[in-house]
């Protein structure tokens, strides 16, 4: 990279080289938005996420001459940069952001200070190697062995405040339990929790903060003292390193595999590894309890369902993480997001504007503990790196929460407290969370037996089928003889989260849970409307609502979740609907609409009388619908429609099997990706284990084999691994648990991907697709 400017030195055009201070910064090809940007300075420091609005919108990736690195915003890629950590090297994570002066330099040497490589920042094939060996106690069955500690713990400190009638959680709570836990896991002595705050504090500012000239000396003495620390702590375990802590764990290794366990990986990591055990869960928890309380309603739906938990915990840290921003270094000329980026080139990738990306994440800005898709944020990063200790994290969050709504969940925000943060680019929580509450109300002592009620805690991450919301039917209305309309209300009468054209629900009725697509107002946010076709041949969801479904009743409903979106920057839209399937094709007409998009909309049945919604398609959308009615003779030709491929269209398509096929065919020469069709049901079995044959599972990115057995999908047998794949209809229709694919012939059973993208050989649904030889190699 040309200019790879230092925050001292004037700053470098990245493409030129031109010293801009000298140019207009208009001319130059950084934008004055670019030029702007200063991640140790407001807005950033306020709002991280926010303050990069303009960027995810407008220029995705940049170059910020302050900083001398080129900034990455969209979830796309900044997910595509933590998954290529060769063309993007972690190497530079640990590094010192801001050069100290010579005298802080100084004293690091002074203490010997010697940073290495961890497992965070050390490169493949090391990375993998090291990793592999160590990962044995952060499996699921290692982590419940602390859970009772964990437990402990909370009781202790929450007792200890708890008639109080005030707090400030940070100091009481949120940050020694983190603390403890973290050098319980370690294994190292807990002792001068004070002192290690300080160190922590230290570290955190040494590697990803601004301190000023005259602070830097300071924070290089802690720094360099705490290296020393972690040296004195390492040598006293290496005299008895039998204790059960995962240094521990390494030292035992050490003599058998000492290239990989080096002496300077062990120092490194007995400092790192406190603050990244500690800092960021405790920094989690109070960001969580922070969102929590200032929205006040979502934090009584927790104290009413404490089974959301688990799902809100993953939305707290999309929502306000306590990691916001990471770091890599290209080792090679390459591109993100069509931006050229030269080798060399330091990248921050600010996962927290990711975790708000409205591109992946519908309606980012508000807290929604019941978002399906939660935990797709990136705040654990993502790949052969990601977090660790993730389940750890996750385990204590919940458990501070399950404790604090049961005991206090009166508790309130102290009125007009300053939230103040450390400054730097990459961790982030509040110093002091103050609370109060009324302690002569707390529910204990009416109940004192919620203190032995006790929630299961989840490892890994939370199943997308455990979070519904009780819905009533507000509405219904019979549309044609065989499909009713259903207005769908929350039951508390809560404002219900915006969605996107494209999502569906999934009712859970009786036995059954179906999917429906929502249909009606995206602006409403009192009602889902959704419209369900009386199937006598189909498994019985539609009978269900048809017949015993009543104004009134409840409903659990999960969502609304989406795998129709729409790709916002097509030229032209075409959007075929064959029957019902115009729920979905409608609010994406009404959508394309309002944006003054170029669409237009064929609309496919035996007759009219079979066309649900027809006086509201004919109403809004007159002017671009084509109606084909088979019994009028004007039924959809559909390879005369799709004869010419038109650059830049894009179809979208609902409707039966014989039409998604006639579609699939006829645009089999379009460009790839111009189709994208939703399909209801799937015509998958019951997997029969006589006819199935057991095959393994290489993951390249962690180097182990599982096992899938003839009776067992690949996405059972992950899991059963303790290897996190999200999911969520597990039919085969969704596209949630794809996987991309090494090596290997892959037996594809879904309906998702196209008939283009099958003969690829580079991706897999893993909730239904198999091996059809030996094995297979899966990019996990
Ligand atoms: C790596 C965040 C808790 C241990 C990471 C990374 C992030 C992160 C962003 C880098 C991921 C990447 O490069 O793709 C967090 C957050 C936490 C948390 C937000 C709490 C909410 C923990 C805990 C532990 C831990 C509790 C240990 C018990 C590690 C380790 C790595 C790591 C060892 C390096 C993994 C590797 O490079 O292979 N964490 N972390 N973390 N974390 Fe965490
Ligand atoms: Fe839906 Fe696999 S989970 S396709």
């Amino acid at each position: 990279m040309g200019g790879e400017s230092g925050v001292e030195t004037a700053p470098r055009c990245p493409v030129t080289g031109a010293d801009q201070s000298r140019l207009d910064p208009t001319g130059c090809p950084v934008s004055p938005n670019a030029a702007a940007f200063d991640p140790f300075a407001d807005p950033y420091q306020q709002d991280p996420p926010g303050s990069l609005k303009w960027s995810r919108d407008g220029e995705p990736v940049f170059y910020s001459p302050v900083l001398g690195y080129w900034v990455v915003t969209r979830y796309e890629d900044v997910k595509a940069v933590f998954r290529d950590n060769r063309t993007f090297s972690p190497s530079i994570a640990l590094e010192k952001i801001t050069p100290f002066s010579d005298e802080a330099n100084a004293v690091l040497a002074r203490h010997d200070y010697a940073m290495g490589r961890t497992l965070v920042n050390e490169d493949e094939p090391a990375h993998m190697e090291r990793r592999r060996v160590l990962m044995e106690p952060f499996t699921p069955q290692h982590l419940t062995q602390h859970e009772p500690m964990v437990r402990a713990l909370v009781r202790e400190r929450v007792d200890a405040f708890v008639d109080r009638g005030e707090a400030d959680l940070v100091d009481e709570l949120l940050y020694e339990i983190p603390l403890t836990v973290a050098l319980h896991f370690l294994g190292v002595p807990e002792e001068d929790m004070e002192t290690l705050r300080r160190y922590s504090v230290a570290h955190t500012l040494n590697t990803w903060g601004r301190p000023k000239p005259e602070q830097q000396v300071a924070v290089a003495e802690s720094v360099g003292k705490f290296w020393q620390y972690a040296g004195q702590v390492l040598d006293k375990m290496r005299q008895d390193p039998s204790g059960p802590g995962w240094m521990q764990y390494g030292i035992r290794l050490q003599p058998q595999m000492p290239d990989v366990i080096t002496d300077s990986y062990l120092h490194s990591m007995m400092m790192a590894g406190i603050v990244a055990a500690h800092e960021t869960t405790a920094m989690a928890a109070s960001n969580a309890f922070r969102v929590l309380l200032e929205n006040r309603t979502v934090w009584e739906e927790i104290c009413a369902d404490q089974s959301l938990i688990p799902n809100a915990v993953e939305e707290c840290l999309r929502f306000s993480g306590s990691v916001v921003a990471w770091r890599r270094i290209a080792t090679t000329d390459t591109e993100i997001g069509g931006v050229r980026i030269p080798e060399g080139a330091k990248l921050l990738i600010v996962n927290s504007s990711a975790n708000h990306d409205e591109r992946h994440f519908d309606d980012p800005d508000s807290i929604d503990v019941r978002r399906d898709n939660a935990s797709d944020h990136l705040t654990f990063g993502y790949g052969s790196h990601q977090c660790l200790g993730k389940n750890l994290a996750r385990m204590e969050i919940q458990i501070f929460l399950e404790e604090l709504t049961t005991r206090l969940p009166h508790l309130e925000l102290v009125p007009g407290q300053e939230f103040t943060y450390l400054p730097n680019t990459s961790f982030r929580g509040p110093e002091h969370v103050l609370v109060r509450w009324d302690p002569t109300r707390n529910p204990e002592y009416r109940d004192p037996s919620l203190l032995r009620r006790r929630l299961k805690v989840r490892i890994g991450e939370p199943s997308r089928k455990t979070v519904a919301r009780t819905m009533t039917v507000k509405r219904i209305e019979h549309e044609t003889e065989d499909i009713v309309r259903i207005t769908l209300a929350d039951a508390h009468g809560r404002p219900l989260p915006k969605w996107s054209p494209g999502s569906h629900v999934d009712l859970e009725l009786g036995e059954f849970s179906r999917q429906y697509s929502l249909c009606g107002d995206a602006d409403d946010r009192l009602g889902y409307e959704i419209a369900v076709l009386h199937d006598p041949d189909g498994r019985g969801g539609s009978r269900y609502v048809h017949e015993r479904l009543s104004v009134g009743d409840t409903v659990r409903v999960r969502g609304p979740r989406n795998h129709f979106k729409l790709v916002p920057d097509a030229q032209r839209y075409v959007l075929v609907a064959g029957g019902i399937g115009i729920t979905p094709i409608l609010a994406m007409a009404d959508h394309l609409k309002r944006e003054g998009r170029d669409y237009e909309l064929h609309y496919c049945a035996r007759s009219r009388r079979e066309m649900a919604l027809l006086d509201r398609v004919e109403r809004d959308h007159g002017d671009r619908l084509v109606s084909h009615c088979s019994d009028e003779g004007t039924r959809l030709d559909v390879p005369a429609l799709f004869a010419e491929p038109v650059e830049g269209t894009r179809i979208y398509a609902c409707g039966p099997q014989r039409l998604l096929d006639a579609l699939a065919d006829a645009t089999a020469h379009w460009p790839q990706d111009s189709l994208r069709v939703e399909h209801f049901t799937s015509d998958l079995g019951e997997l029969d284990p006589s006819k199935e044959h057991a095959f393994d599972v290489r993951l390249a990115d962690s180097g182990i084999t599982v096992r899938v057995g003839a009776d067992q999908t690949v996405l059972a047998a992950l899991r059963a691994a303790g290897i996190d794949v999200p999911s969520d209809c597990e039919e085969g229709l969704c596209g949630t648990c794809e996987v991309a694919v090494g090596d290997g012939e892959i037996d594809h059973r879904d309906k998702v991907l196209t008939a283009a993208e099958r003969a690829c050989h580079n991706k897999m649904m893993t909730c239904c697709s198999r091996a059809c030889g030996d094995s297979l190699t899966l990019a996990l």
